[in-house]
């Protein structure tokens, strides 16, 4: 459990704050979104999570741009069958590559591209039942911390994002220009720490 919760949810944290960052215009609207609603608190709580709308759709977006579990957890066909004309022995290990079919042209618009209103009017969510869109995997090994996961992220984001403006060292005109590298493990971590300026924003 620490060890598939905890790396996972802040690395998600990281590259939501990155894409943020490189998208200022993004930025700009979800935070917007998101002190209309703490306003009233001087804070957001884990209630008010359930009414933003693009928040959600910034974390779906960072979850398929940036899937921090690529190959989610080895798994062992249980039984013979045949796929898209393969065929696939019982008892083999199986590696799912979800970062590549979250990243698939013929899946996807413009798939390298940190666009979170493409989850706009979308049935796609976390369950698994749509296979392009597998983030915590599908089926009974999928991941069973979703629901604990997603606020354990979006909490801390909606904070940040209430209570600060953010830019890079660079300043906000060459903000695109923020590293997007991924290290190479079991995580899709950062391959550079993000450096990030935290302004304190008073409502
Ligand atoms: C953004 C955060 C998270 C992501 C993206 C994520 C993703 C995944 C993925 C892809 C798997 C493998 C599923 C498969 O192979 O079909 C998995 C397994 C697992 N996850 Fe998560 N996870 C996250 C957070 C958490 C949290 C917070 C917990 C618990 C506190 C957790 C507990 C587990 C456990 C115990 C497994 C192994 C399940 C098994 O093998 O039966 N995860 N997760």
């Amino acid at each position: 459990m620490f060890l598939a919760g905890s790396d996972t949810t802040s690395t998600a944290l990281v590259w939501a704050m990155t894409e943020l960052i490189r998208h200022p215009e993004i930025m700009k609207e979800v935070q917007m979104e998101i002190r209309e609603i703490g306003k009233e608190n001087g804070c957001i709580k884990e209630d008010d999570l359930g009414k933003m709308h693009l928040m959600k759709l910034v974390m779906k977006e960072t979850l398929r741009l940036h899937i921090p579990g690529p190959l989610l957890i080895p798994h062992e066909t249980m039984q013979e069958t045949k796929l898209l004309g393969y065929d696939i022995p019982a008892k083999i290990r199986v590696l799912i590559n979800a970062w590549a079919i979250a990243r698939d042209p013929l899946l996807w618009e413009e798939p390298e591209e940190f666009r979170p209103k493409r989850f706009l009017n979308s049935s796609l969510d976390y369950k698994g039942n749509d296979f392009e869109y597998i983030p915590f995997g599908a089926g009974r090994r999928g991941c069973p911390g979703i629901l604990f996961a997603i606020p354990t992220v979006e909490l801390p984001l909606a904070n940040l994002l209430y209570h600060f403006n953010w830019t890079t060292r660079s300043g906000a005109p060459r903000a695109r220009d923020l590293d997007v590298t991924e290290g190479f493990g079991i995580v899709t971590y950062k391959k550079y720490p993000l450096v990030a300026i935290a302004t304190p924003h008073f409502s």
